[in-house]
């Protein structure tokens, strides 16, 4: 997924459930419905047990962890995404293997915790508000569990696909890092990986930040 427009935005407005409802109610699908490739493989080596998936979209992470034996709930601030990922779990037959809760992790709304996985894809948080977020997120994480962060790096302000006015969001993998108590947590898989993605017909080279760690028992 990208952010391709590119007008100036509203920071103010940009991370509320208003905003986020009504961007997803001007398309019927706003990301590709595939899950994250990324998360496919930082999730493989694990054993399916239950997962949260913070800012959950449209469901796409969820039908597939679901899928694959996680009992998953998502959460997003948007009710509109949350039913639109209900519907595709419906129809992906893992409708009982889901529950959804809507929740605004930036303002530190309170989420469920004890999960053996929690994901979060491409959520971009102002400076000023990521180590308060990223740590509340982290604290659903049972001990023994994995926590999975996926994000846009930085270098992708050279392509010219993310919005100029909110590069300052996108993050590297030792911004994830620098939140996680090393007494507390191992980092387990820390890279940044380039993949192909094609706009308007054209091919980029994007990169994305890629973290999982685990809590330690
Ligand atoms: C770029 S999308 C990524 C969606 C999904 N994780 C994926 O990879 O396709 C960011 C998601 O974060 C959600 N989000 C934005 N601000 C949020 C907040 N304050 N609390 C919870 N979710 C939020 C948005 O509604 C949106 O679904």
């Amino acid at each position: 997924m990208s952010d391709h427009d590119h007008a100036a935005p509203d920071l103010t407005h940009m991370f509320t459930e208003e905003f986020w409802d009504e961007r997803y109610s001007s398309s019927q699908r706003v990301w590709s419905g595939n899950p994250n490739a990324r998360l496919v493989e930082e999730v493989g080596p694990l054993t399916p047990g239950t997962a949260l998936d913070v800012g959950c979209g449209e469901g796409a992470d969820v039908v597939w962890l679901a899928g694959h034996g996680w009992t998953v709930t998502g959460v997003d601030v948007s009710g509109v995404a949350l039913e639109r990922a209900a519907q595709h779990a419906a129809e992906a037959g893992v409708a009982e293997r889901t529950s959804w809760q809507r929740a605004d992790v930036f303002a530190r709304d309170p989420l469920p915790t004890g999960f053996d996985l929690v994901t979060a894809s491409y959520v971009h948080v102002p400076p000023d508000l990521f180590d308060d977020v990223y740590r509340h997120v982290a604290a659903s994480v049972a001990p023994g569990g994995s926590l999975v962060v996926l994000a846009h790096h930085p270098d992708d302000v050279h392509t010219g696909l993310r919005n100029s006015e909110l590069c300052h969001l996108l993050f590297t993998p030792e911004a994830v890092h620098a939140v996680l108590d090393p007494a507390e947590w191992e980092v387990v898989s820390s890279r940044v990986v380039s993949r192909e993605h094609v706009h308007e017909g054209t091919s980029h080279q994007v990169s994305d930040t890629v973290v999982r760690a685990r809590r330690r028992s």
